[in-house]
């Protein structure tokens, strides 16, 4: 069977130089993204200040690239045009979000979250509570899932908001966002869902799972690189919010700069806050475009086999594996923790075969639709041998990064 998806490859630089296994922690740059930053240079240097309301290379202006760039990811989650504003990083994001949340309802103080949650959505939450909400932590049991009953329990009519990892980035376990949502919106909460492990791996709509708030990011999956979180906003709930993280491009009238009035946007901007990071806006454009060209299904088709021959791989080795086994469970990662997982995890980099390791999970390896099937043949080869000759023995020290 020919992999057509392999078309792809001569598009993305570093696939010639490593194997590159790592997508769910940064994809491969598109080599259309030199001619993007030069399109930004372009801009800057001939049209100077006149970029932020002129069209450059058919480039939105730089006023509106914030949510140009946006609009173009919005149809990868399913989200309408208008209801997607790009963000430096999900961090920035979720406080936006949270410090514009009606937290006006005392009886209702409960935060659900979980201890799979990417750690930096618990610090802004933590950081941007009233004092009068707690937080609730559904714990995992086993390695790789989140037990639904215990959060479908969990969610009561005392609940806020439910803020989990709609993919969990250890095991990418898919969390059943319907049923939580479901169950949210029956008691009268609000969910917000973290796309990062899930859009541009595996199809996602916002509109049909009418989540209220969703945060993933293009640096993973998408292949956009930093600089490019997307922030849905479901659009009935907009004008609900008034961010107390804010800015000047938020206000109706930007350029009156008066001091005395402030008037939120109506539009996705009513979140953004002041001068965005532009060249990333311009980066992060041709990973997007990709994705939407090579198309979510066969993407996802693609994912499917070959994270299932890793695992038949890793299963024959006898390495334990630390993702979902059924399908329908597992997006597009596999985590394997054969012993001395950490220290292979290394040797694998020394081989230039990029992996990633997470504490308490594995080995992360993550083919996106532009690998092989003889690279993943050659990462759980390389494994067999490091564990054979000895040589991750050599890799006493932890590093910190990765
Ligand atoms: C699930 C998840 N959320 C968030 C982040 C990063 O957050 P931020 O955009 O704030 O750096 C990562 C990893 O980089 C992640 O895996």
């Amino acid at each position: 069977m020919t992999d057509t998806l392999l078309q792809y490859r001569d598009e993305f630089p570093i696939l010639a130089t490593c194997n590159y296994m790592i997508s769910n922690s940064l994809g491969a740059m598109p080599k259309s993204v030199y001619t993007a930053l030069h399109d930004y240079a372009d801009a800057w240097a001939t049209l100077g200040v006149r970029a932020w309301g002129t069209r450059h290379q058919n480039q939105p202006t730089w006023w509106e690239i914030k949510g140009a760039a946006g609009d173009n990811i919005a149809p990868l989650l399913g989200a309408p045009a208008g209801s997607v504003l790009v963000h430096e990083n999900a961090s920035i994001a979720n406080s936006i979000l949270l410090s514009g949340l009606d937290f006006s309802d005392t009886r209702r103080n409960k935060i659900i979250v979980s201890d799979q949650d990417f750690p930096s959505d618990v610090y802004t939450l933590r950081a941007m509570l009233p004092d009068f909400c707690h937080i609730e932590i559904i714990r995992n049991h086993d390695g790789i899932t989140l037990d639904t009953d215990e959060i479908l329990a969990a969610i009561d009519d005392q609940t806020r908001l439910v803020s989990l990892s709609h993919v969990l980035f250890r095991s990418a376990y898919i969390v059943p966002a319907r049923a939580i949502i479901e169950k949210a919106h029956r008691v009268g909460a609000q969910v917000l869902l973290n796309g990062y492990h899930s859009v541009g791996i595996i199809p996602v709509d916002v509109t049909d799972l009418q989540v209220d708030f969703y945060i993933g990011g293009t640096l993973k999956w998408l292949c956009g690189g930093p600089g490019g979180v997307f922030m849905y906003i479901r659009p009935d709930l907009l004008m609900t919010l008034h961010p107390k993280i804010t800015g000047w491009f938020a206000h109706q009238q930007p350029f009156a700069f008066d001091i005395e009035q402030f008037a939120f946007r109506e539009d996705a901007y009513r979140l953004a806050n002041g001068t965005p990071a532009i060249a990333a806006l311009y980066a992060i454009q041709p990973g997007v475009n990709i994705i939407k060209q090579v198309g979510i299904e066969a993407i996802r088709e693609k994912s499917i086999r070959q994270t299932a021959l890793l695992i038949e791989l890793a299963d024959a080795a006898g390495y334990r594996v630390n993702s979902p086994r059924p399908i329908h469970d597992r997006a597009g990662t596999v985590t394997v923790q054969p012993d001395h997982a950490y220290e292979i995890s290394r040797e694998l980099l020394a081989r230039n075969i990029v992996i990633d390791y997470r504490e308490g999970a594995g080995i992360r390896i993550a083919p996106h639709f532009y690998n092989s099937d003889a690279e993943i043949h050659q990462v759980m080869q390389a494994i067999a041998t490091i564990i054979a000759d000895g040589s991750w023995q050599q890799h006493t020290q932890r590093s910190f990064v990765t």
